[in-house]
C-alpha cells in the first residue's frame, strides 16, 4: 500500500490557498482521519509577485506545468485556475501523464464534462468535482454514496450566493437591484464581474452536475432553461409576498420518466418553505429520493476554506483509491454514470405555475378581458390582486395604469405564452408582463 501521495495545486487564488493552508497546517489531522500523509509537493501560478495569505516557499514552487506534469511522483492535479480553455488543456495534458485530478470548476465540467470524464474513465483515473457544486456543502458525495439507494425525483437548489444575497436584501430591506449588486461588491459578496452569477449561468452549471449525477447521464448545456436576476424589480418581490412567497434564484431538476426537467429561474417558494430562509450568501440544496423522502443539504457555497474544504476532501478520497489499488470504475458505477446523455424536457413542455403581472389601464372590463385569454388557453386563475396604486398616466389616453397580478394554477408553459402573446397584442397590458414562476404544491 502506498502511504504518501503527492499533490500539486494549480492556480493559486483564494481557494489555492485555502488548500495549501488545509494541507500544511493539518497534515496530522489528515494522517489519523486517513491513515495517509498527503504531501503538498508543488505549487503552479502565472504570478508569484504579490502577497499570499499561505505563502508558498521557493523549493515547492513550480517555474512550469511541465515540472508537476513530468514529475512522476506527483499523483494528484489540483486544478484552481479557473475559466475553461487552460484548464482543459491542463487536465488533459495531465490525465495523459497518468495523474488524478481535483477541480472545483463547474463551467469546465457543465460544458466540457462528457469529454473529461469519458477520458478519465478510459485511463482508469478518477476526477474529484465536490468542491464544483455548492462549495463546502458535501452534496456531490452525498448523492454519489449516501443516497445511492434512491431513485431521485427531485432537487432544488440555492446555488448561487452572490444572487441569494442581492435577493435576500431586496425582500428584507427593500432595496433595488443596482443598489444591493453595489452593496454586494463593496462587501466582497459580488466578484468584480459577476455576470455569470447574475444570469444565473453559475447555478445552471451547477444543476446540470448534480443532474448527471442524480439522472445518470451527461447534459447538453445548451438546451437548459435559464434565466437570471438582472430584470427583478422591488415591486414584485413585495406583491409576491403579499401572496405568501419568497423570491429565490431556484435550480431545478426533476425526473419524469424518460425525461428530465432541468431550470435555472426566479422562482416564488411559500415563505414557511425551508429553502425560503435560506438567507445572504448561504447555499441550500434539497433532495428527493424515492425511499428517502425530502433531505436538505446547508452551507457556504463559495469562500476560501469552505471550498477548500471540499478540494481536500476529494484528495483524501483519491488518495485512499490509490493507497488502496482501487480504480475509476467503482466512481462511475457507483453514480449511475452511464455514458448517454440524458433527454432534456422541452421549454414549451413544462408545467408550473406562474405569477403574471400585467400593467393595465385602469378601465371597465380589462381584468375580464385577461381572464377570458386564460379561459381560452386552459389557464386557471388561483388569485388576483389590483393595486390602486397609480404605476403611471398613459399618455395617449389619460387613463391611469396600474399593477394587476394574476397567481395561476399550474398551467402549461407553450399556453402562458401563447396567452401572454394574445394580452399584449390586444393592448390590455401596456408593457410587456413580468412573468415569475412559481414552486408551490396544489393544495
Ligand atoms: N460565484 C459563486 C456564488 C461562487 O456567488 O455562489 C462560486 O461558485
Amino acid at each position: 500500500m502506498e502511504h504518501k501521495i503527492n499533490v500539486a495545486i494549480v492556480g493559486y487564488g483564494v481557494v489555492g490557498n485555502g488548500v495549501a493552508k488545509i494541507l500544511d497546517t493539518q497534515k496530522e489531522l489528515l494522517k489519523q482521519k486517513s491513515g495517509l500523509e498527503i504531501n503538498l509537493k508543488k505549487v503552479f501560478t502565472r504570478n508569484w509577485n504579490k502577497d499570499f495569505p499561505h505563502p508558498i516557499e521557493d523549493s515547492r514552487r513550480a517555474k512550469d506545468l511541465d515540472e508537476i506534469l513530468n514529475d512522476e511522483d506527483i499523483h494528484i492535479v489540483v486544478e484552481l485556475a479557473g475559466g475553461i480553455d487552460f484548464p482543459y488543456y491542463l487536465i488533459n495534458k495531465a490525465l495523459d501523464k497518468n495523474k488524478h485530478i481535483v477541480t472545483a470548476n463547474k463551467a469546465l465540467l457543465a460544458e466540457k464534462g462528457k469529454d473529461i470524464f469519458t477520458k478519465a474513465q478510459e485511463k482508469n483515473l478518477r476526477i474529484g468535482f465536490e468542491a464544483s457544486v455548492a462549495g463546502g456543502i458535501p452534496i456531490i458525495k452525498a448523492l454519489r454514496e449516501g443516497l445511492v439507494a434512491n431513485d431521485i425525483k427531485k432537487i432544488y437548489g440555492i446555488l448561487n450566493g452572490t444572487t441569494n444575497y442581492i435577493l435576500t436584501s431586496m425582500y428584507k430591506e427593500g432595496k433595488s437591484f443596482n443598489q444591493t449588486l453595489e452593496e454586494a461588491k463593496k462587501n466582497g459578496y459580488a466578484e468584480a464581474d459577476p455576470t455569470l452569477d447574475i444570469n444565473g449561468t453559475d447555478a445552471a452549471h451547477k444543476i446540470s452536475i448534480l443532474s448527471s449525477l442524480s439522472f445518470g447521464g451527461f447534459v447538453d448545456f445548451s438546451h437548459v432553461y435559464v434565466e437570471g436576476i438582472q430584470k427583478i424589480d422591488t415591486i414584485d418581490i413585495d406583491l409576491g409576498k403579499e401572496l405568501g412567497y419568497t423570491l429565490k434564484l431556484l435550480a431545478i431538476a426533476k425526473s419524469h420518466n424518460e425525461e428530465v426537467e432541468i431550470r435555472v429561474h426566479p422562482t416564488f417558494l411559500p415563505s414557511d418553505h425551508p429553502l425560503s430562509k435560506v438567507d445572504g450568501v448561504f447555499n441550500a440544496v434539497m433532495v428527493e429520493g424515492d425511499n428517502v423522502g425530502e433531505t436538505m443539504f446547508y452551507g457556504r457555497g463559495a469562500g476560501s476554506l469552505p471550498t477548500a474544504s471540499a478540494v481536500v476532501s476529494d484528495i483524501v478520497s483519491i488518495a485512499k483509491s490509490i493507497s488502496l489499488g482501487i480504480g475509476n470504475e467503482i466512481e462511475i458505477t457507483s453514480v449511475n454514470w452511464k455514458h448517454k446523455d440524458l433527454n432534456l424536457t422541452k421549454v414549451k413542455d413544462f408545467y408550473t405555475r406562474y405569477y403574471i403581472r400585467f400593467t393595465v389601464p385602469d378601465v371597465t372590463g380589462i381584468l375580464a378581458k385577461i381572464a377570458s385569454v386564460f379561459a381560452k388557453y386552459d389557464i386557471s386563475i388561483a388569485a388576483v390582486i389590483q393595486k390602486e396604486k397609480v404605476v403611471k398616466l398613459q399618455k395617449s389616453v389619460s387613463n391611469k395604469v396600474v399593477p394587476l397580478v394574476i397567481l395561476t394554477h399550474t398551467a402549461s408553459e407553450n399556453n402562458v405564452q401563447l396567452a401572454i402573446k394574445e394580452i399584449v397584442k390586444n393592448n390590455y397590458s401596456i408593457e410587456e408582463p413580468v412573468i415569475i414562476r412559481v414552486e408551490d404544491e396544489e393544495k
